[in-house]
């Protein structure tokens, strides 16, 4: 048994997704049901706890992407393997991502959601990696801003490991 290293605890994270709450109810506050899509898996426990916190009525969503690899390269590209139940049409729509790293996946996805004519798109990530931007995306609510270390925990994996740990911890594979 290994414990990642804490970088961020789970006192930090409780605060910053209060505050995160906190600003997206009041921005939202007249703008009737707002659609939260969480990206899976990595950010249903984050979605879980933002999405009891808000003050404003929301619709909760699922959305599941991957990456194409070749090897161990991921190309950028990003494929749609499990979509929303609802149309998306007219609504608000605030996609919410565990970790955003080189950007392609949510570049990729306000596309599509833009393409399905939502009345907004916003985008709310508790991570960014922003040394590692290949593609510039808008981040609307920001939790922290990390290094460019690999982070488990909190919805967060290295291999399917370390997904429920309570806070986020930093590993190296040769910890696994
Ligand atoms: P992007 O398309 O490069 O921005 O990749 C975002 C996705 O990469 C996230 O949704 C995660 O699934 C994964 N990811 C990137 N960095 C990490 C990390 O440090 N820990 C766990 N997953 C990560």
């Amino acid at each position: 048994m290994h414990n990642p290293e804490t970088l961020i605890s789970e006192e930090e994270i409780r605060l910053r997704v209060d505050e995160l709450a906190a600003r997206i109810s009041l921005d939202y506050a007249d703008k009737g049901e707002l659609v939260l899509i969480g990206i899976l898996k990595g950010s249903f426990i984050f979605l879980a706890d933002l999405a009891r916190r808000l003050t404003i009525p929301r619709h909760i969503e699922f959305i599941s992407v991957a990456s194409y690899e070749h090897g161990s390269i991921r190309s950028g590209a990003v494929r749609l393997v499990m979509d929303v139940r609802r149309s998306i049409e007219g609504r608000h729509v605030l996609v919410v991502e565990d970790i955003v790293d080189t950007g392609h996946t949510l570049h990729y996805l306000i596309d599509m959601l833009k393409t399905r004519g939502a009345a907004s798109v916003r985008t709310c990530t508790l991570l960014h990696k922003e040394h590692k931007t290949e593609v510039d995306v808008k981040i609307d609510y920001l939790g922290f801003s990390i290094g460019d270390e690999w982070v488990v925990g909190y919805g967060l994996d290295y291999d399917e490991k370390d997904r429920t740990l309570p806070y986020i911890g930093v590993v190296q594979p040769t910890d696994y």
